[in-house]
């Protein structure tokens, strides 16, 4: 291919009159409204963020300052949101963000969004799963039933008790694995997930939220609040004998987590803010509704913004009782909301709260998990993926073989990585992806004026620029861990040499079949 057709192949776009005539022509029922829109978000938002990264980015990173961290990434979170209303509305189709960027900015920048959605989708399942393990787990031991623990995390990770002894080291995280597993079989057969079902896991989880806050608001000793932002902890100089640093070190710590990460201290604070970035993830999730939306230019904005609204004073208020109940120093572990429950001397709540996030876990793994199918699906019909992604199984009209190779992989993550890389990978893929978006409303605007768009972002261009330069930082904090750096980088490196191999050619697009 010549330089100039390469060139014009990466840009060439999807007319917005394409995308809409694509799903005009669609068979989804335009059946949400406003309320069922809130709900699905809500639904996919609160997991494991709340029920488990809470208590290890107070822990390690924020401290009882956790509640600003909320705060940071809520109103980052509501930037990003009012540039996902503004497309929502007016592309109201069921790709997302995939489909935005090949309307705007082409091809190639379609492909990149297709890889970071991959990892925030994907991979977010994943970590979901892990921390459904370790409710499941927990639950288990209730019951007297052990599951061994070097078969309940990922190999090399240790196990601990509840005491923080360490137990064993991890082989497979097993119950994560099947999980993953029993959920694919369930797409595969293809759940329509009715929207009763959705309502009362939804409930359930808002129940457990709601209660954790009302009750334990009353045991908040205050002095665990102090200092709210402990001193920053100095990383431990390289080549440092880790026995010498214990030694001179200022805290225990500094030793536990490792070299490189901030902690504490304001560093610590957003460090924190970039890790629970994954509990705002779901608000997003309601952009892929467009296509069955009632009223797309009124109700996507009310269901976009409303669940974000919602999910971000509940959160605020569950870790401010959580790091009033339980030191935050001891927060670091696979239940730490039930932790707090068995503190205040509730041993029932406890195994409600369990209960709630073991079913709350389940919907979020669902609904992530189709997510990622469903993109596969339009990404292979649009001959940037082989055409087998895009078959649907004759009885279960679901996409089998699609759906086969998403749940394998994302079992293989469950089952083989730890719940930090899982958690920070996925939130290193959506903060990219989070800030194309916000570009892609610039681009929009500038190459697109006359669109009309039911819902446009206030203050433009200030909230798109503030998204997009937040989510930068926060991405920075996150890529100051050498691992998390390499993997991202090798792993959009191949990404789009596969694109140049594979996609460029094969696209629809290119060969003017679209
Ligand atoms: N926000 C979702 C969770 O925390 C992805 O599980």
């Amino acid at each position: 291919m010549a330089n100039s057709t390469v060139m014009a192949r990466i840009f060439q776009r999807k007319t917005v009159a394409q995308i809409q005539a694509e799903h005009a022509s669609g068979e989804l029922k335009r059946s949400l409204g406003a309320l069922n829109l809130v709900l699905l978000g809500i639904g996919c938002i609160i997991g494991a963020g709340i029920f488990v990264l809470t208590g290890r980015a107070a822990a390690q990173f924020a401290g009882p300052a956790i509640m600003l961290s909320f705060v940071i990434t809520g109103l980052l979170c509501a930037f990003v949101a009012l540039c996902y209303a503004e497309l929502a509305s007016a592309l109201p189709v069921s790709g997302s963000a995939y489909s935005y960027t090949y309307a705007s900015m082409g091809e190639g920048a379609a492909w990149v969004m297709g890889l970071l959605l991959l990892l925030e989708y994907g991979l977010a399942a994943s970590t979901v799963a892990v921390s459904w393990s370790g409710y499941f787990v927990s639950l288990m031991a209730d019951f007297h039933i052990t599951v061994p623990p070097s078969l309940t995390a990922a190999p090399g990770v240790p196990v601990v008790d509840a005491s923080g002894a360490t137990i064993a080291t991890g082989i497979i995280n097993l119950p994560a694995v099947v999980v993953v597993g029993l959920v694919t079989l369930l797409l595969i057969r293809g759940v329509k997930e009715s929207a009763t079902a959705n309502n009362i896991i939804v409930f359930i989880k808002l129940a457990v939220v709601i209660a954790f806050i009302a009750i334990g608001w009353r045991y908040v000793n205050t002095a665990n609040w102090a200092p709210f932002i402990p001193a920053e902890i100095p990383a431990r100089p390289p080549g440092t004998d880790m026995d010498i640093w214990h030694q001179t070190g200022r805290a225990l710590v500094a030793v536990v987590t490792g070299d490189n990460t901030f902690k504490y201290g304001l560093g610590g604070v957003i460090h924190g803010a970039a890790v629970i970035f994954f509990a705002y993830l779901g608000f997003e999730a309601v952009s892929t509704a467009g296509a069955e939306s009632r009223n797309p230019g009124k109700d996507m904005p009310i269901g976009i913004l409303g669940s974000l609204v919602i999910c971000t004073v509940l959160y605020i208020a569950t870790s401010a009782v959580l790091v009033g109940i339980v030191p935050y120093a001891s927060l670091d572990n696979a239940a730490p909301l039930a932790v707090a429950a068995n503190r205040i001397g509730l041993p029932w709540f406890a195994l409600l709260v369990k209960i709630g996030a073991i079913a709350g876990l389940s919907s979020v793994m669902l609904v992530l998990l189709y997510g990622q199918t469903r993109i596969f699906y339009t990404m292979s019909r649009d001959g940037l993926l082989p055409k087998s992604l895009a078959v649907v199984h004759k009885k279960f009209q679901t996409p089998w073989i699609n759906t086969i190779i998403v749940g394998v992989a994302a079992m293989a993550a469950a089952g083989f990585m730890s719940l930090d890389a899982l958690g920070d990978l996925t939130n290193v893929g959506s903060l990219a992806a989070f800030t194309l978006v916000c570009v892609t409303v610039i681009y929009l605007r500038s190459t697109n004026p006359e669109l009309v768009r039911p819902f446009k972002t206030p203050l433009y261009p200030l909230t798109p620029i503030l998204g997009g330069l937040m989510c930068l930082v926060l991405l920075g904090s996150l890529m100051s861990t050498p691992d998390t750096r390499k993997f991202f980088v090798i792993y959009l490196v191949i990404g789009i040499v596969v694109y140049f191999v594979y996609g460029i050619r094969a696209s629809k697009l290119s060969r003017g079949a679209a």
